[in-house]
């Protein structure tokens, strides 16, 4: 059942559940969660840029914002295990690129700021840059951005996903959203591969995926796709993840991740309406993988790519200001 503090929690068996709780985020995770409870947080607080949340009004002066940023890294330090992950996704804008960073620098405080992350939303592969065994006949743009009219200013296909710890010294699965080798003579040249997988880097295409109808397929202003919390959960590591937390869950990607990957999940959201389509994707979610929900212990299924962006080819050479699609986030 649900009651006033938001959807009927989702059972996932073994003491697992998804959770969420309509209410102010910072507070709460101090009030709904152990100390240390929580080994990952993955979450995208809003930028503080305008954008029209339905319940939360995202412009206020950038001193009074940080401040509550820095109050939020606080919140999250609360509950958040010794050797714990805390991902966060910010992006900027072309005219004010110092935001993320100065989001990056006050959760510094409270934090070590151990990767950079780039999540890269769109982007133009030149034919001859791939390579002949790539076999492209022709150049590739791949993914949407948000088109900016401007004769200063690129188009941002790109956020940035700061991943901070405790101590900087986390250790990560990197192989576990690792890609094969190019050339297999690596797998048995480089002393420590003892298989074709290497690390993926500091770059995640994850493009989003082609919708038909905004309200319908995607009614919130501003999500990631649930690759991107998936991605950073298998980075720290499934199996040490016994607890993953949202603070700003919106329609409910990270929800999403921690159904594929058979993880106990809170999420919180100022919005009703929100964490409704939330509940209802993590329900969805949960009909599609049946009895693959992997049980704690289990492996995880495969890293699957994420799925198609809308891929169109064309030339990057071409003009700038056409989209490859929707603009989004
Ligand atoms: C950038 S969006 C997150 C979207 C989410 N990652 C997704 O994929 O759906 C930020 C969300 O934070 C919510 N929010 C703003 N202030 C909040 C607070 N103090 N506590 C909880 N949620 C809040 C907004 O309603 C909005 O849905």
């Amino acid at each position: 059942m649900a009651d006033e503090n938001g959807p009927a929690p989702i059972p996932l068996g073994r003491g697992r559940a998804i959770r969420f709780y309509c209410e102010d985020a910072l507070p709460g995770l101090p009030r709904r969660l152990g100390k240390g409870s929580v080994d990952v947080v993955v979450t995208s607080p809003p930028y503080n840029l305008g954008i029209r949340y339905r319940s939360y009004p995202d412009r206020r002066p950038r001193a009074e914002y940080l401040a509550w940023i820095g109050a939020l890294a606080s919140s999250v330090e609360t509950v958040l295990s010794p050797a714990g992950s805390f991902f966060l996704n910010v992006g900027g804008t072309p005219k004010d690129p110092w935001l993320p960073w100065d989001v990056a620098r006050e959760v510094g405080r409270t934090f070590v700021l151990q990767n950079v992350i780039h999540w890269v939303k769109s982007i133009a592969i030149d034919r001859r840059a791939a390579g002949r065994s790539a076999g492209l006949t022709s150049d590739l743009a791949l993914g949407h951005y948000k088109p900016v009219v401007s004769d200063r200013y690129l188009h941002g296909a790109q956020e940035y996903i700061f991943h901070f710890s405790r101590s900087g010294a986390v250790p990560l699965d990197r192989l576990a959203i690792g890609v094969p080798y190019q050339d297999k003579s690596n797998v048995t040249r480089w002393g420590g591969a003892a298989q074709d997988r290497r690390c993926r880097g500091n770059t995640w295409f994850l493009p989003y995926p082609t919708i038909r109808e905004r309200a319908r397929d995607r009614p919130h202003p501003a999500t990631f796709p649930p690759e991107l919390p998936e991605w950073c959960v298998r980075l720290h590591g499934v199996d040490r993840t016994r607890r993953l937390v949202d603070p700003f869950v919106g329609i409910g990607s990270s929800a999403v991740a921690a159904v594929r990957l058979g993880i106990d999940f809170v999420g919180f959201d100022l919005d009703p309406e929100y964490l409704r389509r939330a509940a209802a994707r993590a329900e969805e979610e949960l009909a599609r993988a049946g009895d693959r929900v992997p049980a704690p212990g289990d492996r995880p299924a495969a890293l699957r790519p994420p799925s198609s962006g809308g891929s169109r080819r064309r030339s990057p050479r071409s003009s700038g200001r056409s989209t490859l699609g929707s603009a989004s986030a």
